[in-house]
C-alpha cells in the first residue's frame, strides 16, 4: 500500500498543552489519528513522525525522497513549526531530495509576529495548508491522494 509521510518538528509533540488558544487542545496523537483516517479514506498508509532535531528532519525528508523515487510514498506532508522561518537546511533537502511536500501549519502565521511570516520551506513546496487547525493535515492529505490518482 502506497504511503504519504507526515513530518512534524520542534515542540509538536505538546500539543494539547501548548498556547492551547493558539494550536487547540487536540495533542499529537489526535493529529495522527486523523492523518490515518483520510489516508484510510484515499487506500493509502501514514508513516507519521515528529522530531525537535532539525538533522533528524533532514535525514527524513532523504528518506521519503528515496521511498518516492522507489514508488512507495507518494510525498510528504509537513509541519516545519519554528524551523519553517530559520531553516536553509531544510529548504536544500527538500530541493536535494525531489520530495513533493505540502507544508502545513496549524495557526495562521501570516497574522502572527512579523518574524512567522517568512517561510524558508514554501519555495521548495508543493503546495502550503495555514490556519485551518489541524483539520489542514486532512486537506494536505486528501491533495496529495487526489494528484496522485490523476497521474
Ligand atoms: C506552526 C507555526 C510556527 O510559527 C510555530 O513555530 C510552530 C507551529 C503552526 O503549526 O502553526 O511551532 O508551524
Amino acid at each position: 500500500m502506497a504511503t504519504i509521510t507526515v513530518l512534524n518538528g520542534p515542540n509538536l509533540n505538546l500539543l494539547g498543552l501548548r498556547e492551547p488558544a493558539i494550536y487547540g487542545s487536540a495533542t499529537l496523537a489526535d493529529v495522527e489519528r486523523l492523518c490515518r483516517e483520510e489516508a484510510a479514506q484515499h487506500g493509502l498508509e501514514i508513516d507519521f513522525r515528529q522530531s525537535n532535531h532539525e538533522g533528524v528532519l533532514v535525514d527524513w525528508i532523504q528518506e521519503a525522497g528515496r521511498a518516492m523515487a522507489a514508488g512507495e510514498c507518494i510525498g510528504v506532508v509537513m509541519n516545519p513549526a519554528a524551523y519553517t522561518h530559520t531553516s536553509v537546511a531544510l529548504h536544500d533537502a527538500i530541493k536535494g531530495a525531489s520530495v513533493k511536500l505540502i507544508e502545513v501549519h496549524i495557526s495562521n502565521v501570516h497574522a502572527r509576529e512579523p518574524f512567522r511570516h517568512h517561510s524558508y520551506i514554501s519555495p521548495a513546496a508543493a503546495g502550503i495548508v495555514v490556519g485551518l487547525g489541524i483539520e489542514g493535515y486532512a486537506v494536505a492529505i486528501h491533495a496529495l491522494a487526489r494528484a496522485h490518482k490523476k497521474n
